[in-house]
């Protein structure tokens, strides 16, 4: 036996008894006649003691362990003298009578306790060694109750589990393909799945009325800290039923997984804003809202009293950041290049401090009298104290700025609780989304996803127009889940395909199996998937997906342990037809 407990479990109730433990060396500290250990597992840390006065050569040895070797130690429970209130096992020690080197190890590259010292790069090389600190074991553990609940709600509610296929052919998502080479097929490709969208539809035409399924997606997209290569969803489709019954379910999902989890009761139902609404108010089609400050227009009442860059605008909007009218220029202009940054373009910032005495002061003071902007402060909800802050330019460019400046502002203000969840559904996200590079129409979720039935007609005069019965989840600003309402009619299908610019023939070689099933008695249905790595790490506390996922990738889509992707053998390329074309114009 390698060991009788482990060592997260022994009490001061324990005491008196003869026990044994494996595990590994947290660390080890001599103080004079004593030697000390934690030895460390998966359950916790036990200290061990070793005595010079009554052992010297057990305790000699013990002195010669290093961090992170593997030891199985023989003992007494003894209650400690000086005892550890921090820890579980803090009451008691073991005196060790004997013990036994299971594995040497040699130095760790970083340390591994709570706080590391070891960089990204360096932990993700030794992920095995970075997975047996505490923060990281703690999220895959909470990972695997969270993944425990989930099948739980999901199985009370009558849903099934079904596997679905990892070597299928193409699945539009919106990101590309990573693609497998058949050998037995020369010159032909599998896809992996972006999702399991169309079989999971195709299940819903096999009667399997509520499925669900907690998969792996792979997709080939530019990594963000919320987005790998290969991510899990929990996937779910559901036929004889309207938008309202999926929001139900995976409400009921959520609040489950928050009770249980984080003992957290959510109120229900959850907010809803439309697409249009999310983007007027917060900029936006996942805004936080965790708190307010809303966006307003003030195109209408700005515009038109000379001040230039407020005369060529297409849209003037402002946020109220509350209390902050006594802002140093220094931090104003601090938060000027925070919107002019590239990657949120705007051409600049104008404030307006709505002082507590009840004045203003602007950057515009010369263009509008006081009266006017105390009028766009009301308008703004302001309060004496308060800083007006104003952005102009396209609407697109200008929303999107407002919304980073509120985000910004809500950080700045710690208005962005890690400890607040605040969920919505955002829905009637337009159908397509009209690409000025390509030409051409997208689906905004993916082709499948039906119109509103009652904006079927606008299909053909003002597709652009036409809204969708499509539905994001989002919780404290991350998407976390989005889902539609299928087109479940062969027809209506084909002329999806040919609005997003399929032709006939591409539109049956890549979908006819879908559209051939819709000829066999399709049920309505629909569905939702949410990202469960997202979920996970929002429970966390987490900034970035990768910290609850065991061996992620890299954020160059790396995976830096096992050295990969990497090259092939001849041999291998040989048996599957391929040749590396050396120097290839898409790089
Ligand atoms: P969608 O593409 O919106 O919908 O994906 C659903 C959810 O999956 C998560 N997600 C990701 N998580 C980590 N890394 C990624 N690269 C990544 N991409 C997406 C997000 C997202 O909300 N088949 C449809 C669902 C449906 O219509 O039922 C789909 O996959 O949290």
């Amino acid at each position: 036996m390698y060991r009788t407990h482990t060592c997260g479990e022994l009490r001061f109730e324990d005491s008196g008894k003869e026990v044994t433990l494996s595990g590994w060396i947290q660390r080890s500290r001599d103080l004079g006649g004593m030697t000390f250990i934690d030895l460390r597992d998966r359950y916790g840390i036990t200290q061990l003691v070793f005595n010079m006065e009554t052992d010297p050569g057990l305790c000699r040895k013990a002195r010669q362990l290093g961090r992170e070797f593997v030891i199985q130690a023989e003992g007494l429970v003894t209650e400690r003298s000086n005892k550890n209130p921090n820890l579980p096992t803090g009451d008691i020690e073991i005196v060790v009578s004997r013990f036994l080197v299971l594995n040497p190890s040699v130095t760790p590259p970083f340390t591994i306790e709570n706080e590391s010292d070891g960089g990204d790069e360096l932990r993700m090389k030794y992920r095995f060694l970075d997975l047996r600190r505490n923060p990281l074991k703690e999220n895959l553990l909470l990972r695997h109750r969270m993944a425990m609940e989930t099948r739980n709600y999901f199985n009370c509610h009558n849903f099934v589990e079904i596997e679905t296929p990892f070597l299928i052919k193409s699945t539009p998502e919106g990101a590309r393909d990573f693609v497998v080479p058949s050998r037995i097929f020369p010159g032909q490709f599998y896809a992996l799945p972006q999702s399991p969208q169309t079989f999971k539809q195709l299940l819903m035409v096999a009667g399997y009325d509520r499925y669900f399924q907690i998969v792996k997606c792979f997709r080939d997209e530019d990594l963000r800290a919320d987005r790998q290569p290969e991510f899990t969803q929990i996937d779910c489709e559901m036929s004889f039923v309207h938008q309202d019954d999926i929001l139900d379910t995976f409400e009921g999902m959520l609040k489950h997984l928050f009770k249980t989890i984080k003992g957290i009761e959510m109120d229900r139902p959850f907010p809803r804003l439309t697409y249009e609404e999310a983007m007027e108010l917060y900029g936006s089609d996942k805004p936080d809202l965790r708190f307010e400050m809303k966006i307003s227009n003030l195109t209408s009442i700005i515009k038109g009293k000379g001040f230039p860059a407020f005369e060529t605008a297409e849209y003037i909007g402002g946020i109220c950041a509350p209390n902050c009218s006594d802002y140093s220029r220094k931090q104003l202009d601090a938060l000027t290049e925070f919107v002019k940054k590239p990657q949120i373009g705007a051409k600049g910032l104008i404030y307006i401090k709505y002082n507590t005495d009840g004045s203003v002061k602007s950057t515009i003071d010369k263009y509008y009298a006081s009266d006017a902007m105390i009028q766009w402060a009301e308008q703004l909800q302001a309060k004496p104290g308060d800083l007006i802050l104003i952005i102009a330019g396209l609407k697109p460019v200008a929303l999107k700025a407002l919304c980073e400046l509120r985000l910004e502002m809500g950080g700045r203000l710690n208005l962005r609780d890690k400890n607040k969840f605040v969920p919505l559904w955002v829905t009637d996200f337009p159908l397509l989304e009209w690409d000025e590079e390509t030409h051409r129409f997208y689906a905004m979720h993916h082709p499948f996803t039906a119109p509103k039935p009652e904006e079927m007609e606008k299909l053909d005069i003002d597709p652009a127009g036409v809204h969708a019965n499509a539905y994001d989840c989002v919780v404290n600003g991350v998407e976390i889940g989005g889902g539609s309402i299928r087109i479940h009619d062969e027809k209506l299908q084909e002329k999806m395909f040919r609005l997003l610019g399929f032709t006939e023939q591409e539109a049956k070689k890549q979908f006819g199996f879908l559209m051939q099933a819709f000829l066999y008695g399709a049920p309505p249905h629909g569905g939702i998937a949410f990202g469960f790595d997202r979920v996970v790490s929002l429970f966390a506390g987490e900034e970035s997906i990768r910290d609850v996922i065991a061996f992620p990738k890299n954020n160059a889509a790396r995976d830096v342990m096992i050295d990969t992707p990497s090259g092939i053998s001849e041999d291998q390329l040989n048996e599957l037809s391929l040749k590396i074309k050396k120097d290839n114009p898409a790089n």
